[in-house]
């Protein structure tokens, strides 16, 4: 039979001989644990934020942190085709107006990792409050003003966005926007944005939806109205219209996503 101080030198040196496995396999097993109690944990924040948000009345802003607390239902492949739509005309060290910002999550974690100035507009005190109280940096200035009583300057930005809200507006409305954002926008600089396609127009998607588009033609001859240079997609993503209810997309029920970006001249 081995002594126990035999058995405790055995050890000593096995621990001394694997320090950096041990090391690892301890770092490892921790890490694992807390992401597994984060996954579950996130899924119930994510499920509560969103009763709160959803279930009591219809918000005309969406908290986009459900997509980081439960990625398995919130993290759609449609909103990244629309970021990148943008992030991809946005210079680094540039600027960027973000019109109807909500809730300031692209601003925070993608805008101003390359713009050196961003801008968010909104005139939704809950949206506003909470894009101060969660999503602030120093290079991000969140203005509480209805964008059409705020003036963004002469040429100032190299990007203005306009994500998920032209469909808020009247038609009207919608065209004194376009001469925001030509206004705003520096020579050479790109008008970006997204809404989501009702081709049936029977109901309106959401109750705060004034003036959607039935698909790609419609935008097109709205945004041609301003800008010469109009480039447009649209991009149907796995994920139903509706955020309300739990269901598979179908064909009848699918997500279909009209993507714009228009270039003023560079002069
Ligand atoms: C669906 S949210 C989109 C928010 C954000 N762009 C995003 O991608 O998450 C529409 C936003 O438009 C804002 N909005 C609507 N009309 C507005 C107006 N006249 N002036 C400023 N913000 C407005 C609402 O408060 C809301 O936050």
């Amino acid at each position: 039979m081995p002594e126990f101080r035999d058995v405790l030198t055995l050890a000593r040196s096995f621990i001394a001989s694997h320090r950096r496995q041990l090391h690892r396999w301890m770092l490892y097993s921790a890490a694992e644990s807390i992401w597994r109690f984060h996954r579950r944990s996130g899924k119930i924040a994510a499920a509560m934020l969103f009763k709160a948000q959803w279930g009591f009345d219809t918000p005309e802003w969406f908290d986009a942190r459900l997509s980081l607390l439960y990625p398995e239902k919130w993290f759609t492949d449609g909103s990244h085709v629309s970021r990148g739509s943008i992030i991809g005309v946005l210079p680094i060290g540039g600027s960027i107006l973000d019109l109807c910002g909500g809730d300031g999550f692209l601003p925070f974690y993608a805008y101003s990792r390359r713009a050196s100035q961003v801008v968010s507009v909104d005139y939704n005190k809950f949206a506003h409050d909470h894009a101060v109280k969660n999503h602030s940096k120093k290079n991000i200035k969140y203005l509480l003003a209805d964008i059409f009583s705020f003036d963004p300057g002469e040429a100032r930005f190299d990007v203005v966005a306009l994500r998920g809200a032209i469909e808020h507006f009247s038609e009207p409305d919608q065209l004194r926007i376009l001469d925001i954002a030509w206004r705003a926008l520096k020579p050479g600089g790109w008008f970006c944005g997204d809404t989501p396609a009702n081709p049936r127009k029977d109901t309106a998607l959401l109750v705060h939806h004034h003036h959607e588009f039935a698909g790609e033609g419609e935008l097109r001859h709205l945004l041609e109205r301003v800008f010469p240079d109009v480039q447009t997609t649209v991009f149907q993503s796995c994920e139903t219209v509706s955020y309300m209810r739990d269901e598979l997309p179908t064909p009848e029920n699918i997500r279909t996503t009209l993507i714009w970006r228009c270039r003023k001249p560079a002069v």
